[in-house]
């Protein structure tokens, strides 16, 4: 049995960078009984309305989007390197169409009605506190609509960090 501790943001020793962009993370929204998780590899770690927070990025057209939208807590949880294959299936898979707790080795852990895995080494337990929509008319860099082909203008969720949870073996 995996065991995870509590412990503060302020105490987790995470690379925003390194990690998103090459350990990549799973965002899962919804209950042990029905829920939803995809790959993310954008995102923000940071301090707002002096709260630590994470903003995950969901196109509207993602499964994930519709768990986003009707529960108030996600999770996002940081895998060791050996998942990077059951990451890329999440982030290619829809649970449209599989069930993707199905399909992987991944092992889904209640935790107060947020779901995260028991293989993350560490896991961000975030309530909900603000949403907003990308607009294109805010695009100063005009290489950014290159990112929106079809239009799916990413709707930013920024979570109140409540708790990290790191394995402790
Ligand atoms: C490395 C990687 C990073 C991704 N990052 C994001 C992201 O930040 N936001 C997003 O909306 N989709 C992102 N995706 C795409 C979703 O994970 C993908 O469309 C997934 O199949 C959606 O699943 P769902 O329909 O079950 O929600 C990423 C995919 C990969 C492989």
């Amino acid at each position: 049995m995996c065991k995870f501790k509590s412990i503060k943001p302020d105490e987790a020793k995470i690379n925003p960078f390194s990690t998103l962009k090459n350990e990549w993370g799973l965002l899962t929204a919804g209950s042990i009984e029905d829920f939803n998780m995809m790959t993310i590899s954008w995102g923000y770690f940071g301090m707002m309305w002096n709260k630590p927070v994470f903003g995950a990025v969901v196109r509207p057209n993602r499964f994930t989007y519709e768990y986003m939208e009707r529960n108030s807590l996600f999770t996002v949880s940081f895998f060791p390197p050996e998942f990077k294959a059951e990451l890329e299936f999440c982030g290619t898979k829809s649970g449209r169409d599989v069930n993707k707790a199905f399909e992987t080795s991944f092992d889904p852990i209640d935790n107060n009605g947020a779901v995260y895995f028991s293989q993350a080494d560490i896991v961000l337990i975030c309530k909900k506190i603000c949403f907003q929509d990308f607009d294109p008319k805010n695009f100063i860099d005009p290489e950014i609509i290159n990112h929106y082909p079809e239009k799916q203008y990413h709707r930013l969720y920024i979570g109140e960090i409540e708790k990290i949870l790191k394995k402790t073996k």
